[in-house]
């Protein structure tokens, strides 16, 4: 600690009251050294230094306005007045300890932010780091450069000979193997180790899950085919046999993780690669390692197939290397343009691992959709993001069109906040009968329904692509719910949305003719009994259903 020239406390889903709550030495603070309290980070300042914290029952999850207190102030110098911030706290500061001076109020939170410029202490409550934030980097640039003094010399571009070195020393003698995706992460990492290794030490298999979208496999096959160090592995029949029955999503996940590792193993031993001179490269980048839990004390916000125990064996013991996972994915293309990588390529949206299966929802039991004050119930467990911890819960759906989504979008955030039990509010596209009438059937992960996603998903991408309205969003999942009347079992839930780095995201209103023209080919398809529009923002809901 004597050499750090500054700490920042972050923030996490605890209470400074829970008895196992993350905490610093009381000497953290008094040593001299600049700290920044983020979030839980400012409540745990506050609590060991004697300010008043007081529990939250409800909480604040969302967009507000920061007031900037009269005066200077060392960490919100040049940062203007009333500009957007983004909270995810339940308990908050009464009451800073003595010495600390507020800064920035919101109409909600008296502490907003707090400094003690003597003992070089600074808290916010809200998050500086997320892109919604709108001025977050330069308070966070107020503090790195002019409180900290440290240097302004990152540029993820820049770092690349650096990674390489880091690859060669983490390989030494040994080869890498890759598991592509045929994403962003994983080919860039391939990439990089390619050139850091060269061509005879790096090796990767295509694993076709039977879990991927329309025309991907193809699209794999031509992006490495002139590398000629891919092979394509059909493996779609072992992983629905092992997620035959499957309905509960942290279960798919783990399966599918473990079924890579079995996979894996399996061709790792076919190929002859046991011979200790190989290691596992993996494209992960840092939000899955924080995400997933990666750090010791962040909550569990998804697990990752990158992180399922039989991969975390593989790190612990030294056999992975993952040249990437310091980088969020803004940082990963700018990477992939420095080495000359297409833009076809480098512009995909993400998709995630465990790929359709976690958009192809499944439910136990028949239940119906039912009317309560502020819309309809759906009782699908979809996830959500709150306060850092990750929850599975109903959906609100209202029967209102998405024409109106800018405003909606806005109540949707209040509607989660009111505490209804849900974490995600859908609108009503089309559909063949009332809200009423519809129901959730219970259903399993079967081929038939991800046939059904992935045709739902081509036509949504096919028109998407034409309207160029896939170049203003950063994602757009398509969700199966098993929702629907009669002989339509399912329905579609559309989740535009826009993001620099996945933490947070907004969801984007799509212009009126495109999503009615998208919605009446969806409805064309007879086993669709409605098409929905997410309308909710990361928080609270996340990007994926599950
Ligand atoms: P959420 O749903 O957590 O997603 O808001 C944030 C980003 O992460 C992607 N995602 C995954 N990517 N394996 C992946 O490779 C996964 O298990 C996984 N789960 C979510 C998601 O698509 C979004 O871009």
């Amino acid at each position: 600690m004597r050499h750090a020239r500054g700490i920042i406390i972050s923030g996490g889903p605890s209470s400074v009251y829970d008895h196992s709550s993350p905490t610093v030495e009381k000497a953290v603070l008094t040593a001299g050294i600049p700290v920044l309290g983020i979030c839980y980070g400012q409540q745990l300042i506050a609590h060991l230094l004697g300010g008043d914290v007081r529990p939250g029952d409800k909480g604040e999850f969302g967009l507000a306005l920061l007031d900037l207190a009269d005066g200077d102030s060392e960490l919100l110098r040049g940062v203007t007045d009333h500009q957007q911030v983004w909270m995810s706290h339940r308990d908050k500061v009464a009451a800073p300890p003595p010495g600390f001076r507020i800064i920035a109020t919101t109409s909600t939170c008296d502490t907003g932010a707090i400094e003690d410029t003597a003992r070089k202490l600074y808290a916010v409550q809200f998050h500086p780091e997320v892109v919604h934030t709108t001025e977050g980097m330069k308070i966070l640039g107020n503090f790195l450069f002019d409180i900290c003094q440290c240097a302004k010399d990152w540029n993820a571009g820049q770092r690349i000979s650096l990674i390489e070195d880091l690859i060669r020393e983490r390989a030494g003698d040994r080869n890498v193997f890759f598991f592509v995706s045929g994403g962003v992460d994983s080919t860039v990492a391939f990439m990089l180790c390619l050139d850091a290794l060269g061509s005879e030490r790096v090796r990767g298999v295509y694993v076709d899950t039977g879990l991927m979208r329309d025309g991907e496999t193809q699209f794999v096959r031509e992006t490495f085919a002139g590398f000629g160090l891919i092979r394509i592995e059909n493996c779609e029949e072992e992983f629905l046999t092992a997620l035959e029955g499957v309905r509960e999503p942290e279960l798919k996940r783990h399966i599918i993780g473990e079924q890579f590792v079995k996979v894996q193993e399996r061709i790792i031993e076919q190929v002859g690669l046991l011979s200790g001179r190989w290691i596992l490269g993996q494209g992960t980048i840092y939000p899955d390692t924080i995400e997933s839990g990666g750090t010791a004390k962040a909550a569990t916000i998804k697990t990752h197939h990158n992180r399922v125990p039989g991969i975390q064996k593989l790190i612990d013991s030294g056999h992975i290397v993952e040249p990437l996972a310091d980088f969020y994915k803004d940082e990963v293309r700018t990477i992939g343009r420095e080495l000359g990588l297409a833009p076809a390529l480098l512009d995909r949206h993400p998709f995630p691992g465990p790929g359709l299966a976690i958009r192809c929802l499944c439910a136990e039991a028949d239940q119906p959709v039912t009317r309560i004050p502020d819309g309809y119930l759906v009782p699908v467990r979809s996830v959500g993001v709150q306060g850092d911890s990750r929850s599975y819960a109903p959906v609100l759906a209202i029967d209102a069109f998405p024409s109106e989504a800018s405003r909606l979008q806005d109540e949707a955030t209040e509607l989660v906040n009111r505490s209804l039990g849900v974490n995600r509010v859908i609108a009503r596209v089309a559909s063949r009968e009332p809200l009423e009438r519809q129901h959730v059937f219970p259903t399993t992960l079967t081929h038939g329904r991800l046939e059904l996603l992935r045709e739902a998903d081509a036509i949504v991408r096919e028109m998407s692509h034409e309207s160029g309205f896939d170049k203003d969003v950063w994602q757009f999942p398509v969700i199966l719910i098993p929702v629907g009347v009669g002989e339509s079992r399912d329905s579609i839930v559309l989740r535009p949305i826009q993001s620099v780095d996945g933490m947070t995201a907004d969801s984007v209103t799509m212009p009126d003719d495109l999503l009615h023209a998208m919605a009446a080919r969806l409805m064309a398809i007879p086993e669709i009994a409605a098409v929905y529009y997410d309308l909710t923002h990361k928080p609270p809901g996340t990007i994926e259903w599950e």
